[in-house]
């Protein structure tokens, strides 16, 4: 499907106003760059992608790992159980206008790649503590569970902030059932989702998913107002280790930091923490659970660093949900970041939140030069890299450590 599309197809979609020059001028290489794994081995990108120059053959696919595990196979039985016991705790309300709303998103299920890395992170370190049998316990199952009720309950918030039409390929349910509903049954998967982490009897566990709340919170405030300045806040009420671990995202310097440190917020700090708390309930040392943070903290960002190219790069067909959203939300995202390091009057643009005639078509003409697409993927792949290392250096091999290192190959050559 994707292959079929053109840049400036997308374009026209998603502005209908586009007059036929941009329409028509010559601009499907961003195509073949986002989907270009270049084998040839090239210097890579500083972390934050904002020093080095551009060089055609960024590396944008992993080295050094290779095996055909399916990771969604491969906990497909648990995923089974999960979504059963999803089903029964959003069951619960019997208020049949909540309770279809609430379902109404569940139900389309979605890639479930949170839910998924949870599971597989819980196998996969089964194997290095013997005190613990190595098998899958309730608890981690249940983490399983309460990490995708948490994401979809902010997807239900996320929807009505956005003005969302659809989602998972389908009406969302703020067109279906209002913003008031949407909100109120977001906040329905929330408490249902506290209330089953609670069950866990984990305080630290606790405490680590509901900072995952105000992440998500702080992410979205971020997004919402933009910039460097003061909406970044302090680093708050945490524990020492989050403290150290989530330091430079306080503090951000440069406009491309401060992008990064909002998609940890948004994104990455759901899965690092569900990684995390899932080897806390299985007692396992800390170097295990540093190694698990580390993998969902890198996997989580290269996941929103593809789904913000997928917005430049998809069909709205394909993604299930609207296209060229970010931008025309007035929201720089990664490859715009990338194009301003050479083109700066995008500036401006970005300062205005593309809202003069001709922003949007401009800065995503630019994007195109400076290669930001491909730029955005490198980048990704980096962050995939630094995750599958970082896993492989503790964890002894396993068909479960294969999945994880399949689901960061995933989460880069996902197309929807
Ligand atoms: C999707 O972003 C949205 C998120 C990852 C987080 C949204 C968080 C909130 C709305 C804060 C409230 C949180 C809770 C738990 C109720 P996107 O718009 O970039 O992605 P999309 O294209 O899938 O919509
Ligand atoms: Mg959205």
């Amino acid at each position: 499907m994707l292959a079929r599309l053109t840049f400036p197809r997308l374009l026209r979609h998603a502005v209908p106003s586009l007059g036929s020059s941009l329409a028509s001028s010559n601009l499907p290489s961003i195509w073949h760059a986002t989907h270009c794994t270049a084998s040839a081995r090239t210097a890579p990108a500083t972390p934050n992608g904002s020093s080095e120059s551009w060089v055609p053959s960024l590396r944008t696919s992993i080295e050094g790992h290779s095996s055909s595990v399916d990771p969604f196979a491969l906990v497909g039985a648990d995923l089974a159980k999960m979504t059963r016991s999803i089903r029964e705790t959003v069951s619960v309300l019997q208020h049949p206008v909540l309770d279809g709303a609430a379902s109404h998103l569940l139900s389309l299920q979605g890639k479930r790649f949170r839910p998924i890395m949870v599971l597989l992170m819980a196998h996969s370190t089964a194997m290095v503590a013997p005190v613990v049998p190595p098998r899958l316990l309730p608890s981690q199952l249940r983490l399983a569970e309460i990490t995708e009720l948490i994401h979809a309950a902010s997807l239900l918030h996320d929807d009505v902030i956005d003005v969302a039409d659809t989602r998972r390929g389908a009406i969302s349910v703020n067109s279906l059932f209002g913003n008031q509903l949407a909100v109120l049954a977001g906040d329905f998967l929330l408490a249902r989702a506290s209330v089953a982490l609670a069950r866990l009897r984990d305080c630290d566990v606790v405490e680590l998913l509901s900072t995952v709340i105000e992440h998500l919170v702080r992410g979205e405030v971020i997004q919402m107002k933009g910039g460097i300045g003061e909406v970044f806040g302090g680093i708050g009420d945490v524990t020492e280790q989050a403290r150290d671990e989530q330091s430079s995202y306080h503090k951000p310097k440069t406009q491309f930091d401060a992008y990064i440190a909002k998609t940890f917020f948004k994104t990455a700090s759901l899965v690092a923490n569900s990684c995390r708390a899932v080897t806390m309930l299985a007692a396992h040392p800390k170097h295990v659970a540093d190694a698990a943070y580390q993998y969902g903290e890198n996997v989580g960002i290269a996941f929103q660093l593809i789904d913000d190219m997928l917005d430049m790069t998809a069909s709205e067909d394909a993604l299930g949900k609207p296209v060229l959203n970010d931008i025309t939300q007035g929201l720089a995202t990664a490859p715009v970041l990338f194009a301003l390091e050479e083109f700066p009057e995008i500036g401006p643009m970005i300062d205005r939140r593309f809202k003069q005639d001709g922003d949007v078509e401009r800065t995503l003409e630019l994007v195109e030069k400076a290669d930001g697409i491909r730029r955005t993927k490198a980048l990704a792949t980096q962050h995939v890299q630094k995750a599958v290392d970082g896993l492989v250096s503790v964890l002894p091999p396993s068909e479960h450590r294969s999945a994880l290192i399949n689901l960061g190959n995933f989460v880069l050559e996902r197309q929807r």
